[in-house]
């Protein structure tokens, strides 16, 4: 069993990011007051020097196609440079067998930092026991994806004001979905949350997870059919069934888009300032004509949200931003 990852405690530098586990209120705090120079700095075109002199390693071992672009744009908008390893199986020595240890230990020789997506649950913390090198987790199987939680909670608090006090409703796969596991970590940093998570039944947050969460002053309610919604939550935060992790194709076929966001959902559910969001790749849960509602924030906000905080981030933890 790997250690419990070490809380930020206000220093990022050198930090691995494995877990929204390590932050309090407080260090996410730090994390988005930078997120404004970020936001100036890509937006200018004009190159940063923050990162300059220092590359990172970006090893992929899943698909991507956000959080490896954002990462990379994030990188080279404060001058920094990438080591790019996708589909290591096919390209890297992974493919005549080379462990991921010894794979990671290369890495180290040549980078400052190492960002890491994996199948397996538990790899980013592995990985970070390897080496010395700052390691963040861009997601472990059905486990977690911290930077995504930490741009989900921007949004959620560029939008509605706050992080405390909330009523939010998560929809889709609650048992394998890693952005929903960070993100409730995240919101049972802040007071008063209360969170709705619609689920089918086969995809509830497991046992061990639902005990573990509940124990951190966040308060969750399942519920398993669309007329439970509450009316006028701050956020709803809709998410794909994730068919990668079905072993059986058949009761993926039978859950999959059991709940559909679409104007008539939002029209019996919604308040005028309830935000809609989804980590994105959506399949077919959300209808696409909501994607023109002000309120649809997965393409206008959380895109770009999510450069601008991993270049904090980044910068941050590679002691370059103070
Ligand atoms: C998510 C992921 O990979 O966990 N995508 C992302 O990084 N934005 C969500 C998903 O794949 O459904």
């Amino acid at each position: 069993m790997a250690n419990t990852p070490t809380p930020i405690g206000g220093k990022y530098e050198n930090k691995d990011i494995v877990s929204l586990d390590q932050f309090s209120s407080k260090d996410i705090n730090i994390l988005f007051k930078k997120v404004g120079l970020m936001k100036r700095i890509a937006n200018k075109a004009k190159k940063s020097e923050i990162l300059k002199g220092n590359i990172v390693a970006l090893i992929f071992y899943e698909p991507s196609t956000r959080t490896f672009s954002s990462f990379s744009a994030a990188i080279k908008r404060l001058g920094g440079e990438t080591i790019d390893l996708r589909d290591l199986e096919r390209v890297s020595s992974v493919a005549k067998g080379e462990s991921l240890k010894d794979t990671v230990r290369t890495l180290e020789a040549y980078c400052d930092a190492l960002v890491i997506r994996h199948p397996e649950k538990g790899t980013a913390e592995l990985t970070s026991e390897y080496i010395e090198i700052p390691v963040i987790n861009a997601g472990d199987g059905t486990g977690e994806h911290p930077t995504q939680a930490l741009l989900d909670l921007y949004t959620i608090n560029e939008q509605r004001g706050a992080l405390g006090g909330l009523t939010g409703l998560m929809v889709g796969d609650m048992l394998n979905g890693r952005t929903v596991h960070s993100l409730i970590r995240g919101l049972s940093k802040f007071k008063n949350n209360t969170v709705y998570l619609l689920s089918p039944k086969e995809l509830r947050l497991s046992v061990s997870d639902r005990e573990d969460f509940q124990k951190r002053g966040i308060r969750l309610i399942e519920i398993f059919s669309e007329n439970e919604i509450p009316r006028n939550a701050h956020f709803w935060y809709w998410t794909r069934v994730q068919k990668e992790r079905f072993k059986n194709l058949n009761t993926y076929n039978r859950v999959k888009n059991r709940f559909i966001l679409n104007p008539d959902l939002i029209d019996k559910y919604a308040g005028k300032k309830t935000i809609f969001m989804h980590p994105l790749p959506r399949v077919l849960e959300i209808a696409e004509e909501v994607d023109k509602d002000p309120r649809a924030m997965y393409f206008r906000h959380q895109l770009k949200n999510g450069m601008y905080v991993r270049m904090a981030l980044l910068g941050l933890v590679l002691g370059r931003l103070k």
